[in-house]
């Protein structure tokens, strides 16, 4: 595996391939890698000749610097990682090298990135659109991969390839768990050990509202969510939305859309995690 660092080096690494006719995987990442990540990669390594995975903590998604400042940086463990499952390049560029200047492009998907992480991080998906269509014009991959716990973002990226007529295909794979149920996330690494087993309380409750929703209403089994989640010590609940899976608009009952996904928000001591279920 290559570890690149440099726009150029990478441009010439990945026109020697294409010339040789090899199609191109692409796993955006922002490192800390984990089994999440790694089945992403796995997922490319099987469909792709070649597979690129950039390694970039982007900080124009970050609309808190706190967060941005905390977030896990782990270079070496993150390419060992890579080597083992298979990838081709590592591409692992500075911010300057990303950002020579201050990208001033502002991407508005509406109302798909207004609701959710939208509305509770203003930016957050600018930020994301920034960097991945960045991504998207350095690689020229001929698909990336991108993970479905982060399901509002698939959805806006999904939507971006489709209004600027990207020639490749997004693909989006399972939420990857912890044995127990935990969704993986490189934040989990901040949690404490105490938090941890708070923490678990989030797919617990997904997990049996998705029982629950079976034989109660869509508003019944949005309370069950709510009311779970603030009854855990140690959890504060950001927001907890069911939405049309197509539009990411709230639904009230389950016959209003084709599938309906539930996405969850909650603060574990400082640790924001994502998780989302699907009902429908
Ligand atoms: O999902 C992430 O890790 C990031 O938002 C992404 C897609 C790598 C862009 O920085």
């Amino acid at each position: 595996m290559k570890i690149i660092q440099t726009i150029k080096e990478l441009q010439a690494e990945l026109s020697i391939q294409k010339a040789a006719g090899k199609k191109i995987g692409l796993v955006p990442t922002m490192g800390a890698l984990h089994a999440g990540h790694a089945s992403l990669v796995e997922r490319s390594v099987a469909e792709n000749e070649v597979t690129v995975v950039s390694i970039f903590v982007n900080p124009t998604q970050f609309n808190d610097k706190n967060d941005l400042a905390k977030y896990p940086r782990t270079l070496e463990a993150d390419c060992q990682l890579l080597q083992s499952v298979g990838a081709s390049i590592a591409f692992a560029p500075s911010v300057d090298e990303v950002y020579p200047e201050p990208d001033t492009r502002s991407f508005s998907y509406a109302p798909l990135d207004t609701v959710m992480e939208g509305a509770f991080r203003p930016g957050h998906f600018n930020g994301v659109c920034q960097i991945v269509s960045k991504l998207f014009d350095m690689v020229q991959p001929h698909r990336a991969y991108f993970g479905e716990k982060d399901f509002q973002q698939l959805a806006i990226i999904r939507e971006m390839v489709r209004q600027m007529d990207y020639p490749l295909e997004i693909v989006g794979c399972p939420i990857v768990r912890e044995a127990d149920g935990l969704a993986m996330s490189s934040r989990n690494t901040r949690l404490s050990q105490e938090e941890r087993t708070t923490a678990l309380n989030i797919s617990r409750i997904l997990f049996e509202s998705q029982e629950y929703a079976k034989s109660h209403t869509l508003v019944e089994t949005k309370t069950f969510v709510e009311e779970g989640i603030a009854a855990v010590d140690g959890l504060r609940l950001e927001y907890y939305e069911v939405v049309d899976d197509r539009t990411l608009q709230a639904v009230r009952a389950w016959d209003e859309a084709e599938g309906v996904v539930g996405c969850i928000t909650v603060f574990c001591g400082e640790v924001r995690l994502i998780d989302n279920i699907r009902y429908v």
